[in-house]
């Protein structure tokens, strides 16, 4: 994967009808479990299955890269006996999971204000991701305690420390200056964000990253999201027609785009 992706804003990026990165909202895990009169805790188990199968079906299909929201920053506002029980079973799930990573080529990469967690989640996590760094089939990335403003925000923090001349005023700001602090900033932008069970919002997902990418809601509840669920996600994508600002006619006379569709 390249070091430095085009950003969709400043050149129009390579497309084609497979995305590249695929970001997901895992939602409906709590209505999943309730639907069945099961406790929410149920729904997350069994979301950690769901997203076993995404990551086997996105590498059969070519995608090379998947970004999953899996604890936002305001989810700290649930009740503290589910906070606690998903640090819990994200605890365990990077202890069970890192092996079968590494036999399929995963590097899992986890991004957001990790600070939060305690010092042995913090340890499990490093540990992971150390075990998985050599692996480059896939790129398995797991949003937890991250909020889009707070990625913005940490960059400008960044950014300004390696290159504080950049505050005076007179000094315009490359977008690429603040692009390159971002998490995720050596992976191509999403080109098809996914958001399962029904809501049809970014509650405070990528913000910046998802400037360009196409939008895909279902009311699949994330337990129940397979491959086939994957496909018709990956199907009304490849139906799109990605402008990038210009016009259809623009596109027609270029052939040698593929635009997806
Ligand atoms: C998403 O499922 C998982 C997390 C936010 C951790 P939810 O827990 O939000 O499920 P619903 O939306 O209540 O059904
Ligand atoms: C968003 O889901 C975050 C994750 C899936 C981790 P929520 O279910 O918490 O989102 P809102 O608050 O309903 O928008
Ligand atoms: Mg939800």
């Amino acid at each position: 994967m390249a070091s430095r992706p085009e950003s969709s804003t400043l050149v129009v990026p390579e497309v084609s009808s497979v995305p590249r990165h695929i970001a997901v909202i895992m939602d409906g895990n709590g209505r999943w479990a309730t639907q069945r009169h099961l406790p929410r805790m149920a729904g997350h188990e069994r979301g950690v299955a769901a997203l076993r199968v995404a990551v086997e079906a996105c590498m059969k299909r070519g995608v090379s890269a998947l970004t999953v929201f899996a604890f936002s920053s305001e989810n700290w506002r649930r009740p503290e006996e589910e906070v606690s029980y998903l640090m819990g079973l994200f605890l365990m799930v990077l202890q069970r999971e890192v092996k079968a990573l590494n036999a399929n080529g995963v590097q899992l990469r986890v991004v957001g204000d990790l600070s939060a967690f305690s010092q042995k989640l913090q340890a499990a996590i490093a540990e992971s991701q150390r075990q998985t760094a050599g692996n480059n089939r896939f790129t398995l990335t797991v949003a937890v305690n991250y909020g889009g403003r707070w990625d913005i925000l940490q960059a400008v923090r960044r950014m300004l420390d390696v290159q504080p001349e950049l505050a005076l005023a007179s000094r315009p700001i490359p977008e690429e200056a603040l692009a390159r602090e971002l998490c995720l900033a050596d992976l191509p932008e999403p080109d098809l964000f996914i958001r399962t069970g029904g809501e049809e919002r970014v509650s405070n997902f990528m913000l910046w990253q998802l400037a360009y990418t196409e939008f895909y809601f279902t009311d699949t509840l994330w337990p129940d999201f397979d491959a086939q669920a994957l496909d018709l996600a990956i199907e009304s994508y490849a139906r799109r027609e990605r402008r990038f600002g210009r016009t259809s006619a623009q596109l027609a006379s270029e052939p040698a785009c593929d635009s997806g569709s």
